[in-house]
């Protein structure tokens, strides 16, 4: 009997605590973008640099209304995976010699990178500081 309480909250333990810790996560990402990128990027509308709304899965370098890209974004086939926004914001101008975010957007730490991936999916309105219109 004893046993199974315990396991019982063992268990639970568990259930409850996961949804925490991406919660975590998530937060931390959140930090993350307001502290590097926020500046820059918002996620309905250009600002220094193109939109991130609707990032995933869109090809490199297509935002229409925006006119600020580098000719290595423009001309690129690369299409934004987890992977490949990994690996730019790993080194940016590594994939992108000349791009004009260059080191701003470069984040050295993977786990920082994994949050912050993980919080662009959500394009937290919260986050999104657009010029009034
Ligand atoms: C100083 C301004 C600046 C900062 C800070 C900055 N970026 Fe950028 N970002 C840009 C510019 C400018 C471009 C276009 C680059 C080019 O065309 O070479 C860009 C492009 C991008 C792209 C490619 C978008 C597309 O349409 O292909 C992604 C993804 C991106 N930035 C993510 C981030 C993230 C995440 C951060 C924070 C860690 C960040 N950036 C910080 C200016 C910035």
């Amino acid at each position: 009997m004893k046993f199974r309480y315990c396991a019982t909250f063992l268990f639970s333990l568990l259930i409850f605590n996961l949804p925490d810790a991406y919660a975590d996560e998530l937060s931390e990402g959140r930090d993350h973008f307001l502290y590097q990128c926020v500046a820059c990027h918002a996620f309905t509308c250009n600002k220094d640099g193109p939109t991130l709304g609707g990032l995933f899965g869109r090809k490199a370098g297509k935002v229409e209304d925006y006119d600020g890209y580098s000719d290595g974004l423009k001309e690129s086939e690369i299409v934004w995976t987890e992977k490949m926004i990994d690996d730019f914001l790993k080194d940016p101008v590594k994939i992108f010699p000349n791009s004009v975010m260059a080191d701003n957007g470069k984040i050295e730490d993977a786990a920082q990178r994994r949050k912050l991936i993980a919080f662009l999916k959500t394009e937290d309105p919260t986050v999104n500081l657009c010029p009034q219109e």
